[in-house]
Order: C-alpha cells, then structure tokens, then sequence
C-alpha cells in the first residue's frame, strides 16, 4: 500500500517535545510516512540534539540551518528554504506546531503551494498583537484546513474569527501525552535534582525568555531582583534560555542572576524530574505553565496575559506582570501555599492518536 507523505517542520525546543508523541504515532500509521524538516532556529546541543536523542525522535531529513537574525530575515529565510523542499518532496500535507517563526514560515511555504496544512495547538490567543507568536498563530491559523484544538476554549476563539467549524478538531494537548509518555522513565533517570545540590520539595523552578521580558529592561531587572529575594527564602534553579542570558550579559545584570542556582538549558527529562518536585514554578514560558499543571505544581507567569486562561481560572497558575521584584517574590511565597482545583483539562492524554488518525482520514 502506498503511504501519504507529509512534511513536518519544527525548529524551537518546545516543538520537539510536541513532535515526540505525535511523530511516534506517525509511525504507527500504515497511511502515512514523515518526512521532518528541522529550520535550524534552535541548535545549541541542550536546546536541540539532546531532545532528539532523549525522546528517540527520528533525525531530522533536512536541517535548513536558519536561526538568529530579526524575526522578518529568520521568517524570510525559512519561508525560501521549505518551499524548496515542499516543491522536491511534494507532500500531500504540511504539519506545523505551535506559534514560533519556523510554525509560520512553514504554513506560509505551503499555503502558497496549495499544499494543505495541520496545525497543532491551534486557536491559542493572547490578545496582543505586538507579541511575534500572536501573530505567528493567527495568520497559521488562517491559512490551515486541519486546525487540532487543545482546549474548547481555543476552539471558541477559532470560530469567533470565522475560521469554518468543520475544520476544527478537538484533541486535547500533546504536550500532555509527552509529560505522560516521559514521566514513565523519570524512576530510571539519575537524580539530577540532588546532582543540583537541591531537596525535591524545597525550591522553585524559574524560566525565563519570553521577548517582552528579556529586552525590556525594567522588566528583566525586576523578574531577577524578585528571583534574587526569593532565592534568599527558598533556593530558585534556573535553567538559562540563551536569549535571557545575552541580554543580561548585555545590560549587565548577570550578578543578579547569578546569586541563583542558575544552570544551562536542561534535557526534558531533567526538566520533567525538576517540575515535578519542586514547591512552585515561576515561569514566562508557555508549555512549562501546563507542565506545572500536569504535575500539581502550583505556578506563577510573569507576563501580561496567558494563552492558557483556564489555569488562571481553575487556581493553579497566578498572573503576575513583571514590574516590581517585591510583588513577584511575595507571588512565588502564596503560590506556594496553594493549590488549584481538582479538574481535568487538556484531555486524555491521547492528542497524538488522534492527530494522526484524523490526517490519515483527511487525506483517504
Ligand atoms: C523562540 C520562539 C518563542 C518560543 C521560544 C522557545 C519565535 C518568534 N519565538 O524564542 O515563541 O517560546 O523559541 O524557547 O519564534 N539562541 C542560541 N542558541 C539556540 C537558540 C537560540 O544562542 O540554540 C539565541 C540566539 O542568539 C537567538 C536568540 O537566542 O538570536 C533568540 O532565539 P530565537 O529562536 O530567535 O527566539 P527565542 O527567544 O528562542
Ligand atoms: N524545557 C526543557 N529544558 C529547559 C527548559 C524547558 O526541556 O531547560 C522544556 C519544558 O519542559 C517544556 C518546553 O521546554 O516542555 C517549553 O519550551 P520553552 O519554554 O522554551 O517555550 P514555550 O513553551 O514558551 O514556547
């Protein structure tokens, strides 16, 4: 039987670890056959290689090499380097993730080929459009026939826009089969939280790299100044993002960074073992809010607004702009204290069965 061809295209550290489930039930499809583009936008060894070895992703067939630059030559060049792959391979889909340059770069390079486009976490908003992921997902959106929902909420934000019912699907969150699918191996993995110099229950987990916080100053010097004071309550582990570390190399704010556990970018299973014991996250990123979640955590999100509301509204994340190091260090210390409601979100645990299932339906 002949199997269909799609292309995949990832390129940030959260995109390999949604690839992981979704790629392995890929494989499982008789129907299907993966083909996976890598833009290159991430490829520091902890925040690329390690997760491809860790999580036993299939190498990727092209590695485009495109990363740093402004947002437009990053998003520029990705967008003339996959349409030379979609017009040599020819696929009968395209699967992007995600809200990242290499997410709209694909969907753009396809949709200009006809080619029909899945995006995966689909319908996630924010609200501000000045934010390069809000924009990065609105137009992905716009442009795909298959668009996977991980909350119902984000399917209502779909069809406020317009976006045809009939094209939205309900799946639940990979991100959520990743944390299941890995934590089974966390009782084999060495215990990095003592490597740390740590006792599992008594610290917070930090990261930090959202654009809006590193490259405003004010902000980034209030989130280190309030890590720095609760650092003196409860030691705080930070894995540093590369951005968050040049820009405070560049405005001189290392030393305050540094009366942290700071360490580099950690492997995902390092990072699932530091969620899963620590007494709070403070965190900017994205998938770590849901990682709190998944893992009981309570957590706080230094940033404006969140994509992922129903946490804020079920009690188990607190919204906290990042503007004075007294309020998020006194956040941190009540997170702590708390805890969210007993609630099921983001399915089943099953997202990526379903995703493959419905592509290889769409394209029978
Ligand atoms: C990107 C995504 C963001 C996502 C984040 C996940 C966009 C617009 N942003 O942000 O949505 O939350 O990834 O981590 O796509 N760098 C390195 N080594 C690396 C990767 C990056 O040194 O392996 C440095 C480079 O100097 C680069 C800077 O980090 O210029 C920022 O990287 P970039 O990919 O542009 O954005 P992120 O902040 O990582
Ligand atoms: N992560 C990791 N090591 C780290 C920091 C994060 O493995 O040092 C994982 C984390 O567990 C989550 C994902 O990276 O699965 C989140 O990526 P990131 O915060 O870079 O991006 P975002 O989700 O905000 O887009």
């Amino acid at each position: 039987m002949n199997s269909d061809k799609i292309i995949t295209i990832v390129g940030a550290r959260p995109q390999f670890i949604k690839v992981a489930p979704v790629s392995n039930q890929i494989r499982r499809t008789t129907g299907l056959r993966e083909i996976l583009v890598h833009t290159g936008q991430h490829y520091d060894s902890n925040m690329s290689a390690v997760f491809f070895e860790e999580l036993g992703i299939n190498k990727p067939d092209y590695n485009l090499g495109i990363s740093g630059g402004s947002h437009g030559a990053m998003t520029g060049q990705m967008l003339e380097n996959i349409e030379a792959v979609l017009l040599q391979e020819k696929p009968r889909m395209v699967l992007v993730y995600g809200d990242t340059n290499s997410t709209l770069a694909g969907a753009l390079a396809a949709s200009k080929l006809h080619i029909p486009i899945a995006h995966i976490e689909s319908g996630l908003r924010s609200f501000n459009k000045r934010m390069p992921e809000e924009i990065n997902r609105i137009l992905t959106d716009h442009c795909s026939s298959l668009l996977f929902v991980p909350t119902n909420g984000a399917r209502e934000n779909l069809l406020r826009e317009g976006i045809d019912e009939a094209k939205i699907v309900y799946s639940g969150d990979v991100m959520f089969d990743a944390c299941l699918q890995f934590s089974k191996a966390l009782k084999e993995h060495p215990d990095c939280i003592r490597r740390a110099g740590l006792e599992p229950g008594h610290y917070v987990l930090s990261t930090i790299h959202r654009q809006e916080n590193t490259d405003q100053e004010p902000r980034l010097q209030a989130i280190f100044e309030g890590l720095a004071k609760l650092n003196k309550t409860i030691p705080v582990l930070l894995p540093l993002h590369p951005r968050t570390k040049s820009r405070l190399e560049a405005v001189g704010l290392m030393d305050l960074a540094l009366q942290l556990n700071l360490v580099d970018p950690v492997g995902y299973l390092d990072m699932l073992a530091f969620e899963k014991h620590a007494s709070a996250i403070v965190t900017d990123s994205g998938g770590v809010q849901k990682e709190a979640y998944f893992n009981k955590v309570p957590c706080v999100t230094l940033r404006d607004e969140t994509e992922w509301v129903e946490l804020i509204d079920t009690g188990w994340n607190r919204l906290v702009p990042p503007t004075e190091g007294n309020v998020i260090c006194q956040e941190a210390l009540a997170a702590m204290r708390s805890k969210g409601q007993d609630v099921t979100l983001y399915g089943g645990g099953k997202a990526s069965q379903k995703v493959a299932s419905v592509i290889d339906q769409f394209l029978t």
